[in-house]
């Protein structure tokens, strides 16, 4: 069973998709052993105890400096003695060394196609915004492998959404989630997994 640890900072939406994945079997080779957020109070932990899943808080502000929490956050990572690193909607930037210890082993769910409004800056709802700026008729969300760039790891799966007349940036996220997210992250893992154990 590939054990994987899930990184959250905020609702935890696509953290849901993969629990549900596994509950219904659609994720056979793979179980949640840990969700670590880097936020207090966010609704994915709260996803997270419900479905049972040990969770862990590492925060910025209980550190005194960047290095102190990269060292804090990797320790906790290492903790869990993942096999894959789960990025679902997780705003931090991972540390070097975090991402030497686990090459090809940390992938990150980015709700465009890349390398369309992707890199430094563009996360959440600002991605949405960006494309509806554009005017793009099309958009989606891609999942790829981290590596030392923001968003330039090679690519596993995406999956294309249409932008409709009268979006709001809300409106196309809740759109690229269902559409595409929910269905990528798990099916890449899914894939993962069963690459795994086959070897
Ligand atoms: C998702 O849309 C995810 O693609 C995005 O944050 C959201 C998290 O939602 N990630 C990025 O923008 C990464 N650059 P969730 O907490 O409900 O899963």
């Amino acid at each position: 069973m590939l054990r994987v640890v899930v990184m959250v900072s905020g609702g935890g939406t696509n953290l849901q998709a993969i629990i549900d994945s596994i509950s219904a079997g659609e994720i056979k080779n793979a179980g949640i052993v840990g969700v670590i957020s880097n936020n207090y109070g966010v609704y994915a932990l709260e996803r997270a105890k419900k479905a049972g899943i040990e969770s862990a808080v590492v925060c910025p502000k209980d550190f005194l400096d960047r290095a102190a929490f990269n060292e804090a956050l990797l320790d906790k990572v290492n903790s869990y003695e993942p096999d894959l690193i789960v990025l679902a909607g997780f705003l931090v930037v991972i540390p070097e060394k975090m991402i030497d210890a686990y090459e090809n082993r940390i992938i990150n769910i980015h709700p465009s196609l890349i390398p369309s409004f992707c890199g430094t800056g563009y996360y959440g709802l600002k991605v949405h915004e960006a494309a509806l700026a554009r005017g793009v008729k099309l958009t989606g969300a891609t999942v790829h492998y981290v590596d030392k760039g923001t968003d330039t790891g090679p690519i596993i799966l995406q999956k294309a959404v249409e932008v409709k007349e009268g979006d709001t940036p809300e409106i196309l996220q809740r759109r690229v989630m269902e559409e595409a997210e929910w269905k990528l992250l798990p099916a890449a893992i899914s894939k993962i997994a069963d690459e795994k154990e086959s070897k």
